[in-house]
């Protein structure tokens, strides 16, 4: 009975514990960031530099925990048991116990130093070239031959090597996309000139698999290192030619509206409005995402933040060209919806501590606060998840 109740008792713990096991060892894709199933080349050599060491260790593990038991009850302590026979300084043994592991070592090495090599080589000439710079706490991604900028998110064309240059704004970071692998330090450089980097740390991997990998920095590089997140999307090439057509043509105003039809509306619609200042009213914008451009193409914001095809072209704070089509807000801080913006704008601190943008009333990073109000603050985050 009591023996039941005990069975009983331990039954779930049991079945947790089997199923993290079990989990751990399959590596689930549901893990997002799992080095287990690698989408490159060079992700596989690195999980199986990673399988063929954990192998030959539990090999040995279980040896020497065989021999261990073995041993102790071998030559247990009993009445008038006689002294073992004593190996030490026996030549034999000591050959053999020194070269096996002198093998075993070289068979790990093999692969290992082949990944070293595979992860460091040059990149081929019609590799895609992407520049990549760690900020505190954000990721800014450049296209050089594309014409193109953005951030936190980048894409990439499955099935061509992509050559990713590595380089920090500020302190060390470290480009993990643990999918692909190969994670990397990202260090402070000298800028000789723009565009060149004297000593870059570079990563050259070619993605096999169409999907949205998630990468972190893998270096702890301040208060908000944790929320230093990025989404690595590889799509089929064709694919990124459109994305890549797509950042550049991209309108300020979602489909459908233009910056004109709202700049100049119906003067009879607009008088019908009744507001008190009739002036005010007439030039009032018809949507809010169209106030909302206005206002943040009219306010501190153009200072840091750049957007395609607009008069933003400040280069501090993350690139919000099709903001709204990046899953997070905040470099992974919380899921892009527009109130969650509105959050971020009115307080980036309240949701990532240590986040360099001022809020509407608070100083960041000797930022002055924008001042926005609540109402601005709305309008500013409807127009930035429109833009997709
Ligand atoms: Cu950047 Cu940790």
């Amino acid at each position: 009975m009591i023996r039941n109740a005990t069975r009983r008792a331990r039954g779930p713990g049991v079945s947790v514990l089997s199923s993290a096991l079990l989990a751990a060892c399959t590596g689930g894709t549901e893990y997002a960031q799992t080095t287990f199933h690698p989408v490159s080349g060079e992700g596989a050599i690195q999980n199986g530099a990673f399988m063929n060491t954990f192998w030959w260790t539990m090999v040995i593990l279980f040896l020497v925990y065989f021999l261990v038991v073995y041993v102790v009850v071998r030559f247990r302590e009993r009445p008038d048991s006689p002294q073992p026979r004593q190996i030490h300084g026996h030549t034999g043994l000591e050959i053999l116990w020194t070269v096996i592991p002198a093998i075993i070592t070289v068979f790990i090495m093999i692969p290992a130093v082949r990944g070293v090599f595979a992860l460091q080589r040059a990149p081929v000439a019609d590799a895609l070239e992407i520049e990549a710079i760690g900020h505190q706490w954000w990721w800014e991604f450049r296209y050089p031959t594309e014409g193109v900028v953005t951030a936190n998110q980048f894409y990439l064309p499955v099935g061509r090597e992509v050559h990713v240059r590595l380089s920090s704004a500020d302190v060390i970071h470290s480009f993990w996309v643990p999918r692909i692998g190969g994670k990397r330090d990202v260090l402070p450089q000298p800028r000789v000139a723009e565009g060149e980097n004297p000593r870059p740390n570079h990563l050259v991997f070619t993605v096999d698999e169409a999907g949205q990998y998630r990468g972190q920095c893998a270096e702890y590089c301040g208060e908000a290192h944790a929320i230093m997140a990025m989404q690595a999307v590889a799509v089929a090439p064709e694919e990124f030619a459109a994305w890549v057509r797509s950042m550049k043509d991209t309108p300020a105003l979602p489909a459908g509206e233009t910056a004109a039809e709202v700049a100049a509306p119906d003067p009879v619609a607009a008088a019908a409005v009744a507001e008190p200042s009739g002036a005010a009213a007439a030039q009032a914008p018809a949507t809010l995402e169209e106030q909302g451009r206005q206002i943040f193409l009219s306010k501190a914001c153009i200072a840091c933040h750049s957007v395609a095809n607009t008069s933003a072209k400040g280069r501090v704070g993350p690139n919000l060209t099709r903001f709204g089509a990046r899953p997070y807000v905040g470099a992974g801080a919380l899921p892009n919806t527009a109130e969650n913006v509105e959050q971020w704008i009115r307080d980036p601190q309240l949701l990532k501590a240590g986040a360099l943008m001022p809020g509407a009333q608070k100083e960041a990073a000797g930022f002055p606060p924008t001042g926005l109000t609540d109402d601005e603050v709305r309008a500013v985050a409807a127009w930035l998840v429109s833009l997709r």
